[in-house]
């Protein structure tokens, strides 16, 4: 009984903490048929930034491997991956940020897709790199956000 009380004494406090921190780790990013329902973030995607973060070379840099008549001001839209045109009527917001977290979940380790929120980014990493991840979870979820508005 009283290991019991311990027990969810301290799960409490682990709780708190999670909901403290509103942002969810890598590390505890849960997948469930290939979606993620729950946003990684408290503050909600914001397509108008997940727009910027997709076209900027140092970030997203989504452009290098999709196509995406939405920014056809950008010049060189690579082939590598499908065109991005119509992606939010194709995939549910769940299974878009499984795709931009971890894309290996959703399509197979052999994609060249980087899992732009997860830890296993390969091996020999850079060393400043290791424990980082491409995105922070509040890009990912802004460019959720904009995926969702490519129909
Ligand atoms: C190095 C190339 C590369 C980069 C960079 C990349 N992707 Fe991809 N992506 C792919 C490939 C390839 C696929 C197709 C899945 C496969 O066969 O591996 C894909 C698939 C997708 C799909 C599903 C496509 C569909 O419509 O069915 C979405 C959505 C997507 N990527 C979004 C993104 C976003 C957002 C970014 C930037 C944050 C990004 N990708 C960066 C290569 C890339």
């Amino acid at each position: 009984m009283i290991r019991k009380l311990v027990l969810s004494a301290v799960s409490g406090i682990v709780l708190i903490g999670v909901v403290a921190a509103d942002v969810t780790a890598p590390g505890d990013v849960k997948v469930e048929n290939l979606g993620i329902s729950a946003p990684l973030t408290a503050q909600a995607g914001d397509p108008a930034e997940g727009r910027k973060v997709f076209a900027n070379r140092k970030q997203g840099n989504c452009l290098a491997c999709h196509a995406n008549s939405d920014l056809k001001d950008q010049l060189f839209h690579g082939e590598v991956g499908p065109g991005l045109d119509g992606a939010g009527s194709r995939w549910s917001e769940a299974q878009l940020r499984t795709i931009v977290v971890n894309a290996k979940a959703v399509f197979s380790d052999a994609t060249v897709m980087p899992g732009f929120y997860s830890l296993e980014v390969g091996e020999n990493v850079r060393k400043d790199l290791v424990g980082k991840t491409i995105l922070t979870a509040q890009q990912v979820e802004d460019i959720v956000a904009y995926l969702t508005t490519l129909k």
